[in-house]
């Protein structure tokens, strides 16, 4: 699919930041063009993928209650398009909803689901919002107005591991002054586990986080032209322990190089490009992560193999 000049520029600018890096790293966000979309939408319904079936069974566990937290007349604001199965548990259970606002980079996406939800919820105000909420948006300026008994916003999903420890953490203390001082934070945080459990789920025997993962060299040759040569980045997942993630990474089967921009970027066999950071928690450090950025963590519900975690946060 052709995309813009400027997000074109974006993406060669990141590459090439990327590649002259030490070590060499891509931005995970570039996962997700359609077809990287689409896999992860297989990624999910791999059996070793743990990760969306347990968040989706703490939902139908939980909502009821989750619901009662949230109270009567709230405002839900979701860091996301709202596509998906868990958002409509959740506005199906809540109380005399006020507001349902979806902020959402891409406009298409946006709308699609907004229609879709104004249909099936026709007693919610939807208000999709266009934006990139991995940005710094003012609270102030956010469309966000009509009038609530409590703002919730909420990110399933645990989105927020992809994030390292400090940008997680200004990453929660905006979400906390979206919110404000009687609002909450309803945020899906997956649970750390063993390094087999993790590997196994980051790298599927069908291999399609093997897929998903040489898809940004794909869109290399595709949107880039650049000169990348078949079959000789391998996928990897790896077991960070001392970092308390699970990473992925392109690596070098043999010596060989990557053309791109104008630059020649070597390697040599057995380097990397390191594609992706997914931090795991226990409940404690994400209590300690969210007190740095002013939040309390004041309920804290799991599915029922204990796999994953949604933690409620107030600001302090
Ligand atoms: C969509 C960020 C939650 O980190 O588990 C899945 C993305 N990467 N398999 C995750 C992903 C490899 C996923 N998140």
């Amino acid at each position: 699919m052709a995309i813009g000049a400027k997000a074109r520029e974006a993406f060669l600018n990141d590459v090439l930041a990327g590649l002259s890096a030490a070590p060499r790293a891509l931005p995970c966000k570039y996962f997700y063009d359609a077809r990287g979309s689409a896999l992860f939408e297989a990624i999910c319904e791999s059996p070793e993928y743990y990760v969306t079936r347990a968040d989706l069974a703490l939902h139908e566990a939980h909502i009821g209650a989750i619901s009662d937290h949230i109270g009567p007349e709230a405002h839900v604001i979701e860091f996301g398009s709202g596509s998906g199965v868990k958002t409509r548990k959740l506005l199906a259970a809540l109380h005399q909803p006020r507001a349902y606002t979806p902020i959402e980079i891409s406009r298409a996406a946006l709308n699609a689901s907004a229609r879709q939800l104004a249909r099936d919820f026709p007693d919610i105000e939807i208000r999709p919002l266009q934006a990139d909420y991995t940005l710094d948006i003012d609270a102030d300026t956010l469309q966000l107005d009509p009038p609530s008994r409590r703002r919730v916003v909420y990110f399933p999903g645990s989105t927020i591991g992809n994030f390292d420890h400090d940008e997680a953490e200004a990453f929660l203390a905006r979400m906390g002054r979206i919110a404000r001082a009687n609002g909450a934070i309803l945020i899906g945080v997956d649970l750390m586990k063993s390094e087999s459990a993790l590997v196994a789920a980051y790298d599927d025997a069908q291999g399609i986080t093997a897929a998903f993962n040489r898809n940004l060299l794909d869109r290399m040759r595709n949107e880039l032209d650049a000169r990348i040569e078949p079959d000789v980045f391998a996928h990897e997942a790896r077991f960070n322990a001392a970092e308390g993630r699970i990473e992925m990474h392109l690596v070098a089967r043999a010596a060989t190089a990557i053309e791109v921009g104008g630059q020649r970027f070597d390697f040599a066999a057995g380097e990397s490009i390191h594609t992706e950071n997914s931090y795991k928690y226990s409940v404690k450090a994400f209590r300690e992560l969210a007190g740095r950025a002013g939040l309390v963590s004041k309920h804290v519900w799991k599915d029922p193999e204990g796999l994953f975690s949604m933690h409620w946060l107030e600001t302090a």
